[in-house]
């Protein structure tokens, strides 16, 4: 074969090789490229190598150095069509990661929390009593001895002042001069707060945490929560408190709610009252109640013989416990949310 054949011939297949390698478009094209034109047993290029053996003697070592050259290019341009490919092929998949977004189907739902139980129950409670038109009100959670005990009419000796049945705050009253300071061990201290504030009528409730040192157990704990009540007007009565209690029992147990009234003692009312509540037929002590002792009124200059009021004060953990069945005080503070995600 003259050189001059064999060259061509390798031109032929260069061109032809470098057209295939450009048109293949994904990796499936190209190998059957590559195999057309490298294969190893019958490739094209293997093919023309074998044609070698029949140029003339004189023109072997030119048509060896063609015949490489022409290799090589075809080996770059397999290559740079592999790495075009390549390229191409992530952009699609990363293409299609948007693509396969399709925004007619139905979102993942968030998991959603919700309030906790005692949280849920004072909003009830709020606005149970706002219906019967008692607006809340709030007072603070460390308190001064006023507040809390002398203006209730509970006197320096009384046994409730001890130091052990408080959480007296050592340093704090000492650093601001207002005498010693607690924590409120009752919501009635907002009472005096709110007398103290508004000239009767009032009708007020206040919903918070009070704190005793008391050993927890199923019923006890160093922390609950209150509903303290007062009305204070003209006439107001011991029936007018019946009735609130009982609407207050009915509207948060449902029809089968009833109260009851035992005589009791609480230095800030007279008479007093503890106040029963029974649903399903289960009489349960949800709190204290009474008429608005003189001393209290005239204490935050109130005339007692004007105006007059009851006050009750019920525990929160009472009254949700007994509606949903929860038997132990101490399962609202664990923060267990498999109790929680019950309610
Ligand atoms: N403060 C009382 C307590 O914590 C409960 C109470 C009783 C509140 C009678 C009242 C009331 O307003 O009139 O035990």
């Amino acid at each position: 074969m003259a050189l001059a054949e064999f060259v061509a011939e390798l031109a032929g297949l260069l061109d032809d090789a470098e057209k295939a390698f450009a048109a293949a478009g994904d990796a499936q094209a190209l190998e059957a490229a590559r195999i057309e034109f490298l294969g190893a047993k019958s490739g094209r290029l293997k093919n023309v190598q074998k044609g070698l053996a029949g140029v003339d003697k004189d023109d072997k070592p030119a048509a060896g150095k063609r015949f490489n050259e022409v290799k090589e290019a075809i080996a770059t341009a397999f290559e740079a069509a592999k790495e075009r490919v390549e390229r191409a092929r992530t952009a699609v998949a990363g293409r299609r990661g948007s693509e396969q977004f399709d925004p007619t189907l139905p979102g993942r739902p968030v998991r959603l929390g919700h309030l906790h139980l005692l949280t849920q129950t004072i909003e009830d409670l709020k606005e149970i009593m706002g219906r019967l038109g008692f607006t809340a009100a709030s007072g603070p959670e460390i308190e001064d001895e006023w507040h809390n005990f002398q203006a209730l009419n509970i006197p320096p000796a009384h046994p409730a002042r001890d130091p052990l049945e408080n959480f007296y705050l050592a340093t704090a009253g000492a650093a601001t001069g207002s005498g010693p300071l607690l924590l409120r061990t009752q919501t009635s201290t907002v009472q005096i707060r709110v007398m103290e504030q508004t000239p009767p009528p009032v009708r007020i409730i206040s919903l918070g945490r009070v704190y005793r040192p008391d050993t927890a157990d199923a019923t006890h704990y160093p922390m609950f929560h209150q509903i303290e009540g007062l009305l204070i007007d003209r006439h107001a009565t011991m029936a007018d408190l019946k009735s609130v209690l009982r609407l207050f029992a009915k509207s948060y147990f449902g029809g089968d709610g009833h109260i009851r009234f035992r005589p009791s003692f609480f230095p800030f009312t007279e008479p007093s009252v503890e106040v029963d509540m029974s649903w399903n037929e289960r009489w349960i002590e949800m709190g204290g109640a009474g008429m608005v002792d003189p001393n209290v009124l005239a204490a935050v200059g109130y005339d007692p013989e004007e105006v007059s009021g009851f006050a009750f004060g019920l525990g929160v953990e009472r009254v949700c416990a007994r509606r949903y069945g929860v038997t132990d005080i101490r399962e609202f503070y664990k923060n267990d949310v498999r109790f929680l995600e019950q309610f």
